[in-house]
């Protein structure tokens, strides 16, 4: 699956921003506070209302009041994602966009519209498949026999148990609801990386972990269950880790007599492993990238943020190649970044910047600056930018 476009309204510092020609790989520049964290939030805030409701993932930032763009009276938040299914390579997948409204009356949260549809042809009129409004509303249930002779449409109605409870929320978890269930997917397994040094080298507790947390504190967990199942990924890891970080060459995952697990890695210029906790912050970081991003699960969204910090400049370039390969192999990642260095490392389409005027942020395109896409014939995307010649950015 990968996201095409999306439109924000009223979200935080949001007002009205539309991104179109979102790339498989798609880096994201901006000043502290132009809202490169707020602009990941989105999915953490769609995938919050999934598991719980719109109540509680607008109170778990600080209520609607906090999340409606400031000096907003009267409006709604609003979502639109497009997105097409790319599982099947080589079939015509249309983009199906989803749609949200969220509205706050009399002091309730309340999901005002939610619509999933696309167009039938190229010129059809679209296809609402689902379509909700104060928690009523009806859903297609065989939308993936559209096509097939003598179709006809199926739509049953329902009712959610309260109007500020998607409808995705219950109608995805039916096989039958095909892209409404993928969708579901996407929110529930996109994960955003904010790797911390600290706990990634914490000592973990014994227990199994098959995929890299948010802050990286069960990496020694997932080192060990690697090498204990899925040796094959592990080798190749283990293969890339010399080329990274020079001298390394060895890492375990010790389970101790007191049930904790143990990092620690060889370095082959001596006999015995160090621990975790002595190895270096960089390299640390640049192991924990190598397990998230050769996992072989693939979040169809991973954003990753700032992830430059301690790592040495040469294997920006690498890291960016590493995320790529990721992207190509089908699972869409968003970063953020302050790195002139892995900003070298991108290609123009995959370059966008936020600027932050009149307290409101609007995100940009930097194919889309004439100036900057002349330079870029003979220059790095790093140096262009670091010169200022994208506008609104400054280092
Ligand atoms: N409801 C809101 N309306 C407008 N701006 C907001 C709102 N809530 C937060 N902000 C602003 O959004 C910005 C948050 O930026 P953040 O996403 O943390 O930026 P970055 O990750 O790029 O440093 C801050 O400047 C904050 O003041
Ligand atoms: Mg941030």
């Amino acid at each position: 699956m990968k996201i095409e476009s999306m439109k924000i309204k009223n979200f935080k510092v949001f007002k009205d921003v539309t991104i179109s020609n979102l790339p498989e790989m798609a880096v994201f520049l901006g000043a502290h506070g132009s809202g490169k964290t707020t602009f990941f939030d989105v999915f953490g805030f769609l995938s919050d209302a999934l598991q719980t409701n719109v109540t509680i993932a607008l109170n778990k930032r600080g209520g609607f009041q906090e999340v409606i763009s400031r000096g907003v009276k009267n409006e709604k938040i609003e979502f639109e994602i497009k997105f097409r299914n790319t599982e099947k390579k080589g079939v015509f997948a249309p983009i199906v966009t989803y749609s949200l409204e969220i509205e706050f009356e009399k002091g309730k949260a309340c999901v005002s519209r939610e619509v999933l549809k696309y167009r039938r042809g190229k010129k059809g009129k679209p296809w609402h498949f689902l379509d909700f409004s104060n928690g009523e509303g009806s859903a297609v249930t065989n939308e993936e026999d559209y096509g097939k002779k003598d179709f006809e449409e199926k739509r049953i109605k329902q009712k959610v148990t309260s109007p500020d409870i998607l409808a995705i929320k219950g109608l995805g978890q039916f096989e039958q609801f095909k892209a409404i269930s993928n969708f579901r997917s996407l929110l529930e397994k996109w994960h955003v990386s904010n790797f911390s040094i600290e706990k990634g080298k914490t000592i973990s507790d014994v227990g199994i972990s098959n995929h890299l947390s948010v802050t990286g504190d069960n990496l020694a967990q997932v080192t060990k269950y690697l090498f204990d199942s899925n040796k094959e990924v592990f080798d190749k890891i283990l293969e890339k880790l010399p080329q990274r970080i020079p001298g390394i060459n060895k890492v375990m995952a010790e389970e101790t007599l007191d049930g904790r697990i143990i990092l620690m890695f060889g370095d082959e210029n001596f006999k015995d492993p160090f621990i975790a906790r002595y190895v270096s912050d960089g390299t640390i970081k640049m192991f924990a990238y190598l397990i998230l991003l050769n996992d072989p699960e693939l979040h169809p969204l991973l954003c990753i943020e700032e992830p430059e910090n301690f790592l040495f400049s040469d294997l920006l370039l690498q890291l960016c190649e590493e995320i790529r390969e990721y992207a190509e192999k089908g699972g869409q990642v968003f970063v953020s970044t302050h790195s002139p260095d892995f900003v070298n490392g991108l290609k123009i389409e995959e370059l966008f910047f936020l600027v932050k005027e009149n307290g409101y942020t609007t995100i940009k395109a930097v194919s889309g600056v004439k100036r900057v896409k002349e330079l870029a014939k003979e220059n790095q995307l790093g140096w262009i930018w670091r010169n200022h010649y994208i506008e609104g950015v400054n280092l």
